[in-house]
């Protein structure tokens, strides 16, 4: 049997495989489908000081290969978040929590409400949040707010402190490169990219909040690119994740540079595609005769890798 073990700063997973945020909730609903020990890794939704009530209705919509989400962050808020967590520590997997916030404030206030729970061991904070101080933009657009921001959390904290990047920006690296300097022990890309959908019948936006997150198999050569370049200019791992719904989509973003993978949308269409990556990537391990999943890791960036 291959080694699946791989490291994300001080935190070891028992394979590179998780769920990602927002798509799994706190995996209570996940966990009648299988057991979630078997997960490299549980994230759940992103976690708020105050409870966010999330935008108007219609919030989601399907597209060719994908989805458009417009949830808005909707969460009970950390102290309602952390009873959900807790009942993670019933699992083999270690717990990331994603976090957002509107100020460096909030995000430092749901580390502090946190650091102190033995089931979270990691958090990755998500930049894709509207800056209230920035006039609403995102926190994740500009290389100086993410380094200002990742500066403020780092000393709150010994556990591993992930940052997940948006993808709508001019150039990922810059943020990637400003992430890693302020101390982020691993990056998780990408985050939904905008988008939307008009009704013609109604002569309107779908999604009452007019634009959307893309997310599903319509944005996985977009986010593959994003891992390939960031991982060629950072020496902290990436977690890989857009459109993967199978082993092979795993296997690609791993090849292209990726120590770990998240599943997001494929867990609405298939609720066991989680487990079913984990076999699909030991099997391929198996078949090439690999020892350890690591050393795929970037491999297709090699010349001599046949
Ligand atoms: C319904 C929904 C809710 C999401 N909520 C969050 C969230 O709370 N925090 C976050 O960082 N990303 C969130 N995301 C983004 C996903 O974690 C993931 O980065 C993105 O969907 C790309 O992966 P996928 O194509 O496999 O879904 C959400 C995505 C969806 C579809």
């Amino acid at each position: 049997m291959a080694d699946l073990t791989v490291s994300l700063g001080r935190l070891q997973l028992k394979n590179p495989v998780m769920p990602a945020s927002g798509c799994f909730g706190y995996g209570e609903e996940y966990a009648s489908f299988y057991d979630l020990s078997v997960l490299g890794a549980i994230v759940v939704k992103g976690t708020t000081v105050n409870p966010w009530p999330g935008n108007a209705p219609q919030r989601i919509v399907e597209t060719p290969a994908g989805m458009l989400n417009a949830i808005g962050l909707q969460n009970p808020g950390v102290p309602a978040a952390k009873i959900k967590i807790r009942r993670l520590a019933r699992y083999n997997s270690p717990v990331i929590v994603n976090v957002s916030g509107h100020s460096v404030e909030e995000y430092k206030e749901v580390i502090s409400v946190l650091e102190e729970e033995s089931t979270v061991a990691a958090y990755e904070i998500n930049v894709s949040c509207p800056n209230v101080k920035a006039g609403g933009m995102a926190f994740g657009t500009k290389p100086e707010i993410v380094f200002k921001l990742v500066t403020a959390l780092r000393p709150l904290t010994e556990k591993t402190l992930i940052v997940k990047l948006s993808p709508n920006v001019t150039d990922i690296t810059e943020i990637a490169t400003a992430a890693e300097s302020a101390g982020a022990d691993a990056l998780s890309l990408i985050n939904t990219l905008v988008g939307m959908a008009i009704d013609i019948e109604k002569r309107r936006p779908v999604l009452a909040n007019i634009t959307g997150g893309l997310s599903g198999p319509a944005v996985k050569p977009v986010a593959l690119r994003m891992v390939w370049q960031v991982t060629d200019v950072v020496n902290i791992p990436v977690i890989g994740m857009g459109g993967i719904s199978s082993a092979e989509d795993a296997i690609e973003f791993m090849l292209a540079g990726a120590t770990a993978v998240a599943i997001g949308a494929a867990n609405f269409v298939n609720p066991t595609v989680c487990p079913e990556v984990v076999a699909g990537i030991e099997a391929y391990l198996h078949k090439y005769n690999f020892s350890s999943v690591r050393e795929i890791v970037g491999l297709a960036k090699r010349a001599d890798n046949t």
